[in-house]
């Protein structure tokens, strides 16, 4: 087996990296933009032919929602023209590829978990880029294995619970969307499923949904996070999605109903709080 992941300096890349070492030591190539731009289509085909590659683990994205409403063209350059090339890459060499896109192809209207076949409605143009890049790949490279994820969190990089614990250590008071529900998601929980998805004896192509167990909104989410971190002395109050107004629209309820990757792949999908617990611990350790 050799397995390219690509984005690998990315949340998800960097807890990749452990499994894999632990996992498939030694056969492994991480790139990222520098190493590998995926929007260079003749550079992609290359190196997916001269490595030998087998597996192609894509967590490179354009992920900055609200600025993908500006930047639209560089946002759709890398979240569908790149895996376009991906899909290319992997059909002329035969390689199978795991893609990961993300619970903002729905628009939240539905009140309950969303499974794989549920109809999308993206309201976002992160969310509807996303969404081409699965359509893509599923034309180009029928193959493949794609994961919608969601609210995804990690000690690397910036994300939301890095910018709270800041927020939370700096301000008395932080106002906390509570109107809009989803599951928080450890970026190593999502790595170990890949890990398995990679380890499977059995290749079932098609789109599977993973999270964490459990749903919060971002407020219980901040609530949890301030509480776990041991944060004092700092307000948090819930707000509706009016009164913090940003470019991107974002879907009021987008849990994923997560069966499938569970029964297919067996895939652990652990209560998100017990995962926060493990992050927090790793950011703690780290500072
Ligand atoms: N973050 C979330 O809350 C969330 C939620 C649902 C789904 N997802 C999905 O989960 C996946 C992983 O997300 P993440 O949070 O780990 O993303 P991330 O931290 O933003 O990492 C993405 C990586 O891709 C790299 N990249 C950008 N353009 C590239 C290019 N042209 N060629 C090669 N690499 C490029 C980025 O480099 P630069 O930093 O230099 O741009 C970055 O290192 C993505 O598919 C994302 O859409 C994320």
């Amino acid at each position: 087996m050799k397995i390219l992941v690509t984005g690998a300096n990315g949340q998800l890349g960097r807890e990749l990296r452990t499994v894999l070492e632990r996992d498939f030591p030694g056969q492994t190539i991480y790139t990222d933009i520098e190493e590998l731009d995926l929007t260079d289509e003749a550079a992609v085909k290359r190196f997916v032919a001269d490595n030998d590659i087998s597996h192609i683990v894509n967590c490179a994205a354009y992920t900055a929602v609200d600025r993908a409403e500006e930047d639209k063209a560089l946002c759709h350059k890398i979240n569908v023209e790149a895996v376009r090339n991906l899909a290319n890459a992997a059909f002329e060499s035969g390689a199978k590829v795991v893609h990961i896109s993300t619970d903002y192809v729905f628009d939240g209207r539905t009140y309950r978990p969303y499974n794989e076949a549920d109809k999308v409605n993206p309201v976002s143009q992160y969310g509807t880029t996303k969404r081409q890049g699965e359509t893509a790949l599923i034309a180009l490279a029928p193959d493949s294995v794609i994961i919608r994820t969601a609210w995804l969190y990690s000690p690397h990089g910036k994300n939301f619970v890095k910018t709270m614990l800041h927020l939370g250590a700096t301000q008395n008071e932080i106002r906390v969307v509570a109107d809009q529900i989803g599951s928080p998601t450890y970026a190593g929980d999502l790595a170990e499923a890949i890990g398995k998805v990679l380890a499977s004896h059995q290749w079932v192509p098609g789109i599977y949904h993973f999270t964490n167990s459990g749903v919060a909104s971002w407020y219980d989410f901040t609530k949890a996070i301030l509480e776990i971190a041991g944060v004092e002395g700092c307000n948090v109050k819930p707000i509706p999605t009016e009164d913090y107004p940003t470019a991107a629209t974002r879907p009021f309820f987008s849990v994923l109903n997560t069966s499938k990757i569970r029964a297919t792949y067996n895939a652990e999908t652990p209560y998100w709080r017990d995962s926060l617990v493990k992050c927090i611990k790793r950011l703690k350790e780290n500072s």
